[in-house]
């Protein structure tokens, strides 16, 4: 998604703000641009190609210099082209342009989020003489401000910000004043880097590391004035309506530059699904019991007023809740909702103050679940917690408390070890209520360590299975559809697996609960599709090898990652991989293995971008 850098300094900054958006690069962008303060006036290169480029760019057009801005854009207004990437600049009656020459004013802007009310905005501003040259929402803020400017940036730009609706993270300067970059942020995350008479601002510490790693949290409504040497964070005061000093804390921050090796993978997805044994260790590493402390100072008190849990969460966070929900209320007896940020933030549900909400998020920067997270508090249910792969993001600071899983920044955009880390602090999460509730005894919380430990073990027997997945996948790539059949606590699963495939290879592929086929999706069955069963040996076995024969007996071909005692055998029309061990309340975890691994295999033999699928972001900081 959209990243921003920018920098105030005496050196030139250039090849600074590309490389944090190199850093950034693997949210996924379509398009870039760097504008610096150069020769008194606003000097900028755009391009739709890789940042790479955008460098090469730079350095053929003699862009250098000591002040600049720096955008990746992901397209939400107007189609992905260089006049509609940033930065942006003002264009209209102060431009001063000679006639015949490219109008450009005195405001160079970027922008992460959406502007709601830029229709509105951008017929007052053409009706005031400003010419726009893009079809995107930020255009109007770099109008806005240089409309309202009379000599003081950041005076323009606390003007400005009011009439703004939306979501945003903003960084912008000004012709003339050469030294000064003014940022802020609303909905879209946004950190302060300070250096030694520098100072920088960008959408994510990451793009900051090598840097500084002197880092500020800007929070909702910040302001900050970065000048040579000083820096100044305001808000708005919402009783005297002035914007007021703030002091915000400066903490170290070791952020991973994200610039990762590949080492012997091709893709940053495969190395990320073969380092899910690492990363399952990782999150257990300081687990050494069973506690509700886990998750933070006071998790015992907070567990003992709650009675419900409500989780929220998008994508394959949502799945991974999805199949907590049936530990929780299975092995912590505790009732459990589970809901799509993006809708739940927007429905008129019924609250429950002794409710805990928890969250699911890699980036701890998605916009839809920050809002449901919000929304839900401001319904008066004060309990939240996180499961969480950043430990810096803005979700752990909302949120009261934690599991920071340490999958490792992951890369590319299709979330696997994230996953499956997720689900090792959702068990923790099970295990510790279940102790709160009474329903966790000694002999059980140390069966389910034991086999919590063993789950790196489990995973690299599974991965073990890639060459029988790539010989499936050369048949997957030549389909248009595949269905995924799971049941019980292996449908989420199934849901997942489905997603991987339709995200990285482009085919169609839905899921579903395999007793719900005969419901409607069976008429989909023909010989031409490809079937994929998640086949665990537990309670549902029998139920779900009937629901295959519903497959059989209309043509269809099933690909089944059946556990090893399931007694179910390769023949014409189903086809078997078998996995290693049957791992019990634990086995969704080993059994997604397979299907990522063939989402995987299957695109590589499509021949598409895998780490930069088409359309999609690593994390999605709009609505
Ligand atoms: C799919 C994928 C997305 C994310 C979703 C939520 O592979 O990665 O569906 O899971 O955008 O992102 P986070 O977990 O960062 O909140």
């Amino acid at each position: 998604m959209c990243g921003i850098v920018g920098a105030v300094s005496q050196r030139n900054i250039v090849p600074i703000l590309v490389e944090g958006l190199k850093r950034l690069e693997y949210r996924g962008y379509d398009s870039c641009g760097v504008a610096v303060h150069q020769d008194g006036g606003l000097r900028r290169a755009r391009s739709t190609s890789r940042v790479a480029e955008l460098q090469a760019q730079a350095d053929q057009d003699g862009i250098a210099a000591g002040t600049g801005i720096a955008h990746t854009r992901w397209a939400t207004h107007g189609a992905p082209a260089v006049h509609n990437a940033h930065p942006h600049f003002s264009a209209g009656p102060n431009s001063g342009n000679p006639a015949g020459a490219e109008a450009v004013g005195r405001i160079a802007l970027v922008h992460n989020g959406i502007i709601e009310n830029h229709d509105e905005l951008r017929a007052e501003l053409k009706a005031r003489g400003y010419v726009f040259a893009s079809q995107t929402d930020t255009e109007v803020i770099a109008h806005l401000i240089d409309h309202l400017y009379s000599g003081d940036l950041l005076d323009a730009v606390q003007q400005a910000l009011p009439r703004l609706k939306g979501a945003y993270a903003v960084a912008v300067f000004c012709r003339d004043e050469p030294h000064r970059v003014v940022a802020a942020r609303e909905g879209s995350p946004l950190v302060l880097g300070v250096g030694e008479g520098e100072n920088f601002v960008a959408s994510d510490a990451m793009a900051l590391a090598g840097v500084t790693d002197q880092i500020v949290y800007l929070e909702e409504g910040d302001v900050v004035d970065l000048q040579l040497g000083r820096y100044w964070i305001s808000r708005l005061d919402t009783t005297t309506g002035r914007f007021g000093a703030v002091q915000r804390e400066v903490k170290t921050v070791h952020a991973h530059s994200g610039a990762a090796e590949l080492g012997p993978y091709r893709h940053y997805m495969q190395k990320e699904i073969f380092e899910q044994p690492v990363a399952i260790a990782n999150t257990l590493d300081a687990v050494t019991g069973i506690s509700p402390e886990l998750f933070g100072d006071g998790a015992y008190r907070v567990f003992k007023e709650v009675d419900k849990v409500l989780i929220l969460a998008c994508g394959t966070s949502y799945y991974s809740g999805s199949t907590a929900k049936y530990w929780l209320e299975s092995i912590a007896r505790i009732p459990t909702s589970v809901e799509i940020a993006s809708e739940y933030r927007y429905r008129d549900s019924v609250p429950d103050p002794r409710t805990l909400v928890v969250t699911i998020s890699q980036s701890g920067e998605t916009a839809d679940t920050i809002a449901a997270l919000k929304h839900a508090r401001a319904q008066g249910m004060k309990h939240t917690l996180t499961i969480c792969n950043v430990a810096t993001s803005a979700m752990v600071r909302e949120c009261e408390l934690a599991y920071i899983t340490r999958a490792g920044a992951e890369i590319g955009v299709a979330s696997t070890k994230a996953f499956t880390t997720q689900l090792v602090g959702l068990f923790l999460l099970t295990l510790a209520l279940a102790q709160t509730r009474g329903h966790l005894g000694e002999a059980d919380e140390a069966r389910h360590l034991k086999n919590l430990r063993h789950l790196p073990v489990a995973v690299q027997a599974v991965l073990a299975l890639e060459p029988q997945v790539i010989a499936w996948s050369e048949e997957f790539a030549r389909k248009e559809n595949a269905l995924f059949l799971g049941r019980g606590l292996h449908y989420p699963i199934a849901l997942e697996g489905a997603l991987k495939l339709k995200e990285i290879s482009y085919i169609h592929a839905e899921a579903y609960p395999a007793g719900e086929l005969k419901h409607g999706p069976l008429a989909l069955v023909t010989a031409e599709m490809p079937v994929v069963t998640v086949a665990p040996n537990d309670a549902l076995l029998e139920k779900l090898k009937s629901n295959m024969q519903e497959v059989r007996a209309r043509g269809g071909q099933l690909y089944v990652f059946a556990d090893g005692d399931t007694a179910i055998e390769s023949e014409v029309g189903l086809h078997v991989i078998r996995m290693p061990e049957h791992y019990g309340a634990l086995s969704p975890i080993l059994h997604v293995v397979p299907l990522q691994l063939l989402a995987y295999h299957t695109a590589c033999a499509r021949g598409t971008d895998v780490d930069k699928p088409r359309n999609l972001a690593k994390s999605v900081t709009v609505e």
